[in-house]
């Protein structure tokens, strides 16, 4: 058999247990429970067949999404995904052999990433309390790495570092590339947008997979100096995002008020279930993002497997540094949190033998 590349063949893949989830309870993947605006749903129905037979076009789709920040268009440029983005930014600029810095745990797509490139992968635990690692970054920026990965808030620790900070890093190493992975913005509102259109080497990253609901259909964008995001697309293929996803992704942007009101249904579900967390004595963790990280009593991955047998996902952090023994539950809205904490109770508090 002919061998891949070295890297590839020393590869450790990222999966996702992805199959069979549609009929059930989603909070395992940070996605909308609701889905997108039903203006998208429309856009979609109303394609005549001749759309589907020919090839894309993207006129205006970086312009809309420029608009809804407030910022030239000549900063943004969108992807199938901000997957595709994290990958582009590591075929522009993962030199082999050049450093790769970020901290661990965080979102499991840019390890291979780095490491099919060959370089050299600097990852730096996360506190027990979950604070970002601030000190040791600073004093590693010190070698210059290629490239630093702040996701802001980390998945799926839920840890938010202020914009303010994350400019005092990227200002301290000029020669470092600073991605931030702000997928779960529409959230937290702390952004590095405006950072990235000052210094050139900081980079946003943000999707219209979670709040916006359209995860299915692959639709992120990098913000960025126009160089940087000029070198992204060169790495990209000419029709990479598919003409759903554009068209999905306009008739979005143009309801942002379907976003406002899932964001405000979910955070207020979010502070309905701390509560129930608090006077259920469950430990748990999260500053920011629709996602929080549960230490149920007992062993965790029975209470996930109960929870699973109620009809329910959420996604197990077993095996992972700092956050094993937890699951990381995704907040949907307040009627969907009601059915998880009665189910949880019920799995969680049942024959585990351990009171609290
Ligand atoms: C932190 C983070 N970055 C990137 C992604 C992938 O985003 P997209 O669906 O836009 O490819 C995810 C998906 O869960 C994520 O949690």
């Amino acid at each position: 058999m002919i061998r891949a590349k070295p890297e590839v063949e020393a590869l450790t893949p990222y999966v996702a247990p992805l199959e069979g989830r549609r009929s059930l309870l989603r909070l395992d993947f940070n996605e909308s429970t609701v889905g997108p605006s039903p203006r998208v749903v429309d856009a979609i129905r109303s394609l005549p067949p001749d759309a589907y037979g020919t090839y894309p076009e993207y006129a205006g789709l970086n312009e809309a999404y420029a608009t809804t920040l407030g910022v030239p268009a000549s900063h943004v440029e969108a992807f199938n995904g901000v997957d595709a983005a994290i990958r582009a930014v590591f075929d522009a600029y993962g030199e082999k052999g050049s450093t790769f810095l970020t901290t661990v745990p965080t979102f499991g797509y840019y390890e291979p990433c780095a490491q099919q490139h060959g370089m050299v992968i600097d990852e730096v635990p996360y506190a027990d309390d979950l604070q970002y690692p601030l000190a040791a970054i600073t004093r590693k920026l010190e070698a210059r790495p290629r490239l630093l990965f702040v996701c802001n808030p980390n998945n799926p620790t839920g840890t938010l570092l202020a914009p303010p900070a994350i400019a005092a890093l990227a200002r301290s190493a000029p020669q470092t590339l600073v991605v931030v992975d702000e997928l779960y913005v529409a959230f937290t509102g702390q952004s590095v947008v405006s950072i990235a259109l000052e210094l050139p080497n900081v980079v946003a990253l943000q999707s219209l997979s979670k709040a916006a609901g359209i995860a299915a259909l692959r639709l992120g964008f990098a913000i960025g100096h126009p160089t940087i995001v000029e070198r992204l697309r060169r790495v990209t293929g000419p029709y990479d995002i598919n003409m759903f996803a554009v068209v999905a992704g306009r008739a979005a942007l143009a309801d942002p008020d379907h976003v406002r009101r899932y964001v405000a249904e979910v955070l207020a579900a979010r502070t309905w279930t701390l509560g129930e967390f608090r006077r259920l004595g469950v430990r748990h963790a999260g500053d920011g993002g629709n996602y929080l990280l549960v230490w149920p009593p007992g062993d965790c991955e029975r209470v996930v497997q109960g929870l699973r047998e109620q009809g329910i996902l959420v996604r197990s952090m077993a095996g992972k540094p700092v956050v094993d023994g937890s699951f990381r539950l995704t907040i949907g809205t307040l009627e969907h949190m009601r059915r998880f904490i009665a189910a949880f109770s019920a799995v969680a508090f049942s024959h585990s033998g351990s009171a609290r």
